[in-house]
């Protein structure tokens, strides 16, 4: 294989097909490419050739740019196929955050509707290369919802540990339909993360999360695919939530390989945006202090509750690399941004919102400009978590702190055309 794997702290390199996720030294693990050659390469060509392509693997949004992600051959790739998702104008929604420019990726439009399927594609197409026949993660939701999938897709076991009755239906829905055996941890993600580590390195299982590297070569396929939408042309900004931070991690590393080989010229600025309950990346960079995990992260998006993401030095790196900066965001901001997301038809989970309530906040310290062009990306699907979207526009967030502003409810009438009639015209008249 063309690439090598190198440790991000003490540059130690090692074979791709060795089975580990950490350096010797501790450190996490990048998968290098030999850009010197790419750069010979009429990529962008071979990309936009491949561009609505229907055949395997081209049809996937990932393995379109097969070069920059993973050099395999087609018959161990496991794809559903991925990617390929819509790139919004961001309407209202954009107007809330005081942008003229924005776009909103949705990631939510995925198989298994998450971005997490494009690190997955990759993370199973590796298992299948290593001969696994079981594999595992620690998850939110997300993730444990899209490894199952392909696991049952190549035909492996799936483990999975997530923490008790602190994931959404939706997710837990997917992972127990596609067949995962669940471990439900009792405690929080940053418990069944440590736990899952134990269990691979002691059981000969292959993990999933994203402190595998592989995992992080296909989300970089997230900004390729934004850039190719735009015709190439560069944002100012790629605005995005961070929990255990392998996703922003994966877009600087994969628009730094597109600036080190010459293939855009400038570089956009990337904000990761965390929850103020679950913002340990944030306090760090904000008060340049080191790394503090935080011991009891709390959010109503739990999919970024976590307190000790793992790939935090690498997030650090691609802010640094960008000229980057850290936000963090209320409950309420995070809910009140969702209703925006929501009310203009596009729609996304909690967590994704923070793209949204992170722009306005920036837009209003002026870190960024209200003309900058802005791509706010939305991770998940709106039914991810319904029990969210019901409570909030019922009225029933209250105990969490959190106000409905822009509550929608269901209106409840008697049978007949009076009273449609009579609702209707209350309807109209509070909107006028
Ligand atoms: N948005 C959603 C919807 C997520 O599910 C996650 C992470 C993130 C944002 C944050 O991405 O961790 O790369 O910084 N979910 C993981 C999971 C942790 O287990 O599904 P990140």
């Amino acid at each position: 294989m063309d690439i090598t794997l190198q440790c991000i702290d003490c540059e130690k390199q090692y074979d791709p097909l060795e089975l580990r996720y950490t350096c010797d030294c501790g450190g996490l693990l990048d998968v290098i490419h030999d850009l010197d050659r790419l750069k010979s390469l009429p990529l962008k060509q071979l990309f936009d050739e491949r561009w609505h392509s229907r055949s395997f693997p081209y049809s996937s949004g990932v393995w379109r740019y097969r070069e920059l992600i993973l050099p395999v051959e087609d018959q161990f790739i496991v794809s559903k196929p991925e990617g390929n998702t819509n790139l919004y104008p961001a309407g209202k929604a954009g107007e809330y955050a005081g942008l003229r420019r924005m776009f909103l990726k949705h990631e939510g439009e995925n198989p298994t509707s998450s971005f997490k399927d494009r690190g997955m594609t990759c993370g199973i197409t590796m298992a299948r290369l290593l001969h696994a026949d079981t594999v595992a993660c620690a998850s939110t939701g997300n993730t444990s919802a899209s490894m199952t999938s392909y696991a049952a897709l190549a035909g492996m076991q799936a483990i999975i540990f997530i923490p008790e009755g602190k994931i959404s239906y939706g997710k837990l829905t997917q992972a127990l339909a596609y067949g995962g055996k669940t471990f439900q941890v009792q405690g929080n993600f940053d418990d069944a993360m440590v736990l899952v580590m134990e269990v691979c390195k002691e059981l000969n299982i292959y993990l999933l999360n994203s402190i595998n590297p592989f995992r992080i070569e296909g989300q970089k396929a997230i900004g390729f695919e934004v850039l190719q939408q735009l015709n190439w042309q560069m944002p100012d900004w790629f605005v995005l939530p961070g929990g255990n931070l392998g996703n922003n991690s994966a877009l600087s590393k994969g628009l730094k390989e597109l600036f080190d080989i010459g293939l855009i010229t400038k570089i956009p600025r990337i904000a990761v945006i965390q929850a103020e309950g679950a913002n340990p990346l944030y306090k760090m960079w904000k008060e340049k202090t080191a790394f503090k995990p935080l011991r009891q992260p709390e959010t109503i998006a739990t999919a970024i509750k976590i307190g000790n993401p793992i790939s935090w030095k690498k997030a650090m790196r691609g802010i640094e690399w960008s000229n980057g900066v850290v936000e963090q965001v209320s409950e309420q901001e995070i809910m009140d941004a969702k209703a925006w997301v929501d009310a203009v038809g596009i729609g996304a989970e909690p967590a994704s919102c923070c793209s949204i309530a992170g722009a306005k906040k920036l837009v209003e310290k002026g870190v960024i400009h209200p003309d900058e062009l802005v791509i706010g990306i939305l991770t998940g699907h709106l039914l991810k978590d319904p029990e969210a979207v019901i409570r909030y526009h019922t009225g029933d967030l209250k105990s969490l702190g959190i106000e409905s502003r822009y509550a929608n409810a269901p209106i409840r009438i008697e049978p007949t055309l009076d009273a449609v009639r009579e609702a209707l015209y209350e309807v109209r008249r509070v909107s006028r």
